[in-house]
């Protein structure tokens, strides 16, 4: 379970992004924030792993206090929590595979990681991993030959190899068609109902947060505005949807 406890992040600028936000999320959820584009939705999940340092607040992780973890600590944690970033993040140069087994750095000594050396076991389960996202016969290509929606079954393979009981999924598919889009959104899904995996994903589209959210938060200039189920957000109400996106957000389609 997760527990965010009045997070606030002040940026070096001066920028308030987070202000006092509060919510749980039980194991198994696949919760998805929303938000206008710079409501702190990105701020939000990389502090969750600490990849921004929060200013005040607390994040508790099955108890565990992130916010408080030394290095050792919080590497170890980060092997819990995978993280899909929206523009991939791969290293083109390199194999696919090479990419997918970055995801066990949390498990390997650092230095072996300096020379790209995995123990053949993980080797394994990184192609396990590209088998799962459909990409087996890619392993040995480089990531710069891979088309957009690859590249991030590359980056959902690369979280896997971590064994993670929790994915952070930053807008994963921000930069994808909608074909694509919903090609990765049901990867996760899958990831969700059948290992277990809770999930915490941000997303610009709605229709896609009323197809896949099991519950919704919202986020309107850092401070939490909504709170819902998937259901709430299929029946948003007007004054709802003005509370998240502003008076002026005018919904497309219907
Ligand atoms: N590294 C940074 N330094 C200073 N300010 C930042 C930094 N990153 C983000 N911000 C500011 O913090 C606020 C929240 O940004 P954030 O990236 O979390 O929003 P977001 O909801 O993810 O937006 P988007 O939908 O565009 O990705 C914005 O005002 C942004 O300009
Ligand atoms: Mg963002």
């Amino acid at each position: 379970m997760l527990k965010v406890e009045h997070l606030t992040k002040v940026y070096g600028t001066g920028t308030v992004a987070l202000q006092d936000v509060s919510f749980e999320v039980e194991d198994g959820e696949f919760l998805v924030i929303i938000g206008l584009s710079g409501s702190g939705k990105s701020t939000l999940l990389r502090s969750i792993n600490r990849l921004i340092e929060p200013t005040e607040g607390r994040i508790l992780w099955n108890d565990v206090d992130i916010t408080a973890l030394d290095e050792a600590g919080l590497r170890r944690i980060r092997r819990e929590i995978g993280f899909v970033f929206q523009e991939f993040n791969l290293v083109e140069r390199l194999p696919v595979l090479t990419n997918v087994l970055t995801g066990r750095l949390g498990y390997v000594p650092p230095w072996w990681s300096l020379f790209y050396y995995f123990p053949a076991q993980d080797r394994r389960r990184a192609l396990d991993a590209l088998e799962q996202v459909g990409l087996a016969d890619r392993a040995h290509h480089r990531a710069s030959e891979l088309s957009g929606g690859q590249k991030q079954r590359v980056g959902i393979a690369r979280a896997l190899v971590q064994n993670p009981k929790m994915l952070l999924a930053d807008e994963p598919v921000a930069s994808l068609d909608p074909v694509l889009a919903h090609s990765i959104m049901g990867y996760l899904e899958r990831l969700n109902q059948e290992r277990g995996i809770t999930i915490l994903c941000s997303l610009h589209y709605l229709d896609l947060v009323q197809r896949y959210a099991t519950r919704v938060i919202g986020l309107r200039n850092g401070r939490l505005v909504f709170e819902g189920t998937g259901d709430d957000i299929r029946h948003m109400t007007d004054e709802e949807f003005k509370q998240i996106y502003g008076e002026e957000a005018q919904r497309l389609g219907g």
